[in-house]
């Protein structure tokens, strides 16, 4: 046989048995053995199907893709669903190019994903940056605040939306509903990245879902937080601030015209078990996070991140299905920590930072899950780390003067400098910390000394930096 290096390295990771914390957010197939849907499994390479007599088409659904798109249509109470093949990413490019047109200023928290900047570049709109709440200690972004969305549209009433990430990441939920009354009463379109929040309909315990704070259009990662396939996603629109024959356009220009089945049709099974089982396994994980944190908190060296940044202004509501973990306490460092959990205790998590690690669960973990995180916690609880977050400098992010649009940028003549001497350039590339995932450079923006102090500490201290083409980071493009 010849070596199929990926397959065999997926294969491998599946012997591994993992515990699953970490995106998406079937776990590993989890969720069919446990709503009794095993044959799912076997049956996907028969469904692996194309548009042929009786599988409808996405673009122009008029079958069972309409069908199913109805039903998540009225599952996840929106006016009209679409399904998303090509991630959230190809979401977020439709509805801001549905809800504008070339030359427009568009409002953009800035704690957004690199799809929403990438979008302006794709529609050639000027983003206008508002700058969610920031826990400088934790190098993390919380809220945004109503009052400074709306500063922002009395400052630019020539706006046409406003992009919101709701909730963060992390878990963080601004006020929307306050953000979507000052949007409207501007007459503005509000437009919500709620990749991560496609389970919070599932209980009144969550942060109010987007559509219920009043969102004109929203997508939402389904692969992320419930049991859907990776790149399988969803956008709801409600009212008629977004044309939504422009939207379908929007949606053939940036989806694939083949399409796959296995993707919408693991869509219209995570709807059914949304709409048949969620409620009640959503309802079980929520004990068994519960149960968990009480005994984690009884450890004592642990901390969890939402008692830590609770009560800040900008934050309205914590998604307590992300698990923040800590253990500063006993100066262990949260890159060391995720690290030790997949090497010695076979569990995954999603990410981690100098301060912690995040853990995504999903109605498909169970109590076995969090009682292995438990013990592993436990085990490493007894060791000693030598790493205070007082190590790496504050960052107060401030903003970069945008002089050219990142679409401008981007066709403009370059060169690279070293990263030290880059003061008072352009710059023509990208500069985002992950996490947290907010680029504090854009193509098109000066570059100021706190930025490079910061991404040299950064990656001094072991911290991923993308967008240079530099794999160095010794090096940044800017414009000539
Ligand atoms: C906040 C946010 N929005 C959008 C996306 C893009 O989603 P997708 O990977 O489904 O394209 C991500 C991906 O991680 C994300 O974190």
């Amino acid at each position: 046989m010849k070596q199929t290096p990926l397959l065999d390295k997926l294969l491998r990771l599946q012997e591994e048995n993992l515990t699953s914390f970490h995106v998406p957010g079937h776990k590993n197939g989890k969720i069919f053995n446990k709503i009794n849907y095993k044959n799912f499994k076997e049956v996907l390479p028969n469904i692996d199907t194309t548009e042929i007599i009786g599988t409808d088409y996405l673009h122009n659904p008029k079958e069972v893709i309409k069908k199913a798109q109805d039903r998540a249509r009225e599952v996840f109470k929106s006016e009209a669903t679409f399904f998303l093949v090509n991630g959230s990413t190809s979401g977020i490019y439709s509805m801001i190019m549905a809800a504008t047109s070339p030359g427009d200023k568009i409002i953009v928290a800035r704690n957004c994903h690199q799809s929403v900047i990438n979008a302006t570049i794709l529609g050639d709109l000027t983003p206008i940056y508002l700058y969610p709440e920031v826990d400088v200690y934790r190098g993390m972004a919380l809220g945004v605040l109503p009052g400074e969305v709306k500063k922002r549209l009395l400052e630019h009433p020539d706006a046409k939306a406003v992009v919101i990430t709701y909730p963060t990441y992390d878990g963080f939920a601004s006020d929307l509903k306050e953000i979507a009354k000052i949007v409207h009463q501007h007459e503005k379109v509000l437009l919500v990245d709620e990749a991560h929040g496609a389970h919070l309909g599932l209980s009144e315990k969550l942060p109010m879902t987007a559509l219920e704070c009043g969102a004109d259009a929203v997508v939402q990662s389904t692969h992320k937080t419930l049991p859907a396939f990776t790149q399988s996603s969803m956008l709801h629109i409600q009212g008629n601030r977004v044309d939504v024959e422009k939207l379908k356009f929007m949606l053939k220009l940036h989806q694939s015209s083949s399409p796959s089945y296995l993707l919408m049709a693991s869509l219209d099974l995570a709807v059914t078990i949304y709409e048949d089982r969620g409620r009640q396994l959503m309802q079980e994980l929520l004990e068994h996070i519960e149960n968990f944190k009480n005994k984690v908190k009884k450890m004592g060296q642990v901390t969890f991140l939402e008692d830590v940044v609770m009560g800040k202004d900008s934050i309205k509501a914590i998604d307590s299905t992300k698990l923040w973990i800590s253990m500063q306490q006993n100066k262990i460092n949260g890159h060391y920590l995720e690290k030790e959990l997949r090497n010695q205790y076979n569990i995954q998590m999603e990410l981690s930072n100098r301060y912690g690690i995040l853990g995504i669960t999903s109605i498909a973990n169970d109590e076995e899950d969090f009682q292995k995180l438990y013990d592993a916690l436990k085990g490493i609880s007894k060791q000693e780390g030598e790493e205070t977050l007082q190590k790496f400098p504050f960052f107060s992010y401030v903003l970069p003067k945008q002089i050219f649009t990142p679409k401008e940028a981007l066709y403009k003549e370059k060169k690279q400098v070293p990263l030290e001497k880059s003061k008072g350039y352009v710059s023509g590339e990208y500069l985002i910390p992950y996490p947290p995932g907010i680029p504090i450079l854009v193509p098109g923006e000066v570059i100021e000394e706190e930025v490079i102090l910061h991404a040299r500490s950064m990656v001094k201290n072991g911290m991923k930096v993308l967008g240079l083409k530099d794999h160095q980071w010794k090096t940044i493009e800017v414009l000539v």
